[in-house]
């Protein structure tokens, strides 16, 4: 049984190299050892441990992810090669380990994942074992509960053929301007940091699965609320939605409460060249800067890569020329 494992939570844009490498080592890495020494004897089953979070959409486990799925990926070539392997992508189970923290578990529920209690879990692993098969998911999900949320993430074929959602709508990309930033910019100063303490305040309990009228206390310190890293980058992109802004993955950890959020909020949106009527004013002339260097085959400036989106990188590593202003995703 390959069982070793960590989690140092990024989305996929955001893991740096060091991180990858730590999520791999206990996968990919270690289980390569453990191949070496299958190889040399005669086992009845080879499991390896993997995560549904490599199949289902999961905003967070970049490194993760791709750690577990290489276990999948791993047991079809070994029982190609005769070895008896099994990955079995786990949801999560109850009674300790990775998914034990009580807040985790409400997260996850509130997104239609139950925990599988010990027993449940190695039954169905025996299933699996006495079925022969390679790389099955075995995790408690309420698909009904589930799929609304992951579909809200990006609408996903193989969410959509389980819960019966019909074909997925074409993708969309919008230019508005955040309802909220014309809303903020009838207010006073004081007004505006009333009114994004609301708004944090409320992400933060709908990111806990609380009631939206259950309020968190604007001082509570978000690990205290039993925030992980996950739960952060979720409140992140829902900040970044609601306000336009690109808010920085350690934010959530540099204004650890809702009170200090809030306010890095308002200096960030009072930093904008032009606060609250023109948010897209710096990504335009960032991109008609990066236009003109292309035009002269010129590197774009550190700051301005930091603000393209992987599009735009793709775009300017293959010397393409950039769309014009206005016209990117
Ligand atoms: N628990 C769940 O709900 C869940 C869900 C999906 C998938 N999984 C998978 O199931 C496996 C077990 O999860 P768990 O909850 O038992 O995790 P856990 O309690 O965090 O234990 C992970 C184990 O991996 C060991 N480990 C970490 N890095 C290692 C390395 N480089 N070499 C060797 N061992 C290393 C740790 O050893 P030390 O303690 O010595 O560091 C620890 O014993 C993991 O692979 C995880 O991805 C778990």
């Amino acid at each position: 049984m390959h069982t070793a494992g960590i989690v140092d939570d990024a989305p996929v844009n955001e893991v740096a190299a060091g991180q990858l490498e730590r999520v791999l080592r206990p996968k990919s890495g270690a289980v390569s050892h453990l191949c070496e020494l299958a190889a040399a004897h005669d086992l009845s089953a080879f499991v390896l441990f993997s995560s549904a979070g490599s199949l289902l959409p999961n905003v967070g486990q970049g490194a993760y992810a791709a750690g577990n799925a290489y276990l999948s990926a791993l047991a079809a070539n070994l029982r190609a090669e005769g070895i008896p392997a099994l990955s079995v992508a786990w949801g999560a189970w109850s009674g300790g380990g990775m998914a034990g923290k009580e807040e985790f578990a409400k997260f996850i529920s509130h997104r239609g994942m139950d925990l599988m209690t010990p027993h449940l879990a190695a039954t169905a692993l025996q299933q699996a074992l006495d079925h022969g098969d390679t790389d099955v998911m075995v995790a408690n999900v309420d698909w009904a509960r589930a799929g609304k949320h992951l579909n809200a993430i990006r609408p996903h074929p193989m969410v959509s053929e389980l819960v019966g959602t019909g074909p997925i709508p074409a993708a969309t990309t919008t230019t508005e301007q955040p309802a909220l930033l014309t809303r903020l910019s009838a207010l006073t100063p004081q007004q505006r940091l009333d009114a994004l303490l609301d708004l944090v305040c409320a992400e933060v309990s709908t990111v806990l699965g609380y009631a939206r009228t259950e309020r968190v206390a604007p001082d509570q310190a978000f690990r205290d609320l039993g925030f992980d890293s996950v739960m952060g980058i979720e409140l992140r992109n829902r900040l970044n939605k609601a306000t336009g802004l690109r808010v920085s993955p350690t934010a959530i950890f540099d204004h650890p409460t809702s009170e200090a959020l809030a306010r890095h909020l308002l200096d960030e949106l009072v930093a904008e060249p032009a606060p609250f009527t023109e948010p897209d004013r710096e990504t335009a002339s960032s991109a008609a800067a990066t236009a003109s260097q292309a035009a002269r085959h010129e590197p774009p400036a550190a700051s301005q890569i930091d603000s393209m989106s992987i599009e735009e990188m793709i775009r300017m590593a293959r010397g393409d020329r950039p769309d014009p202003v206005g016209e990117s995703e």
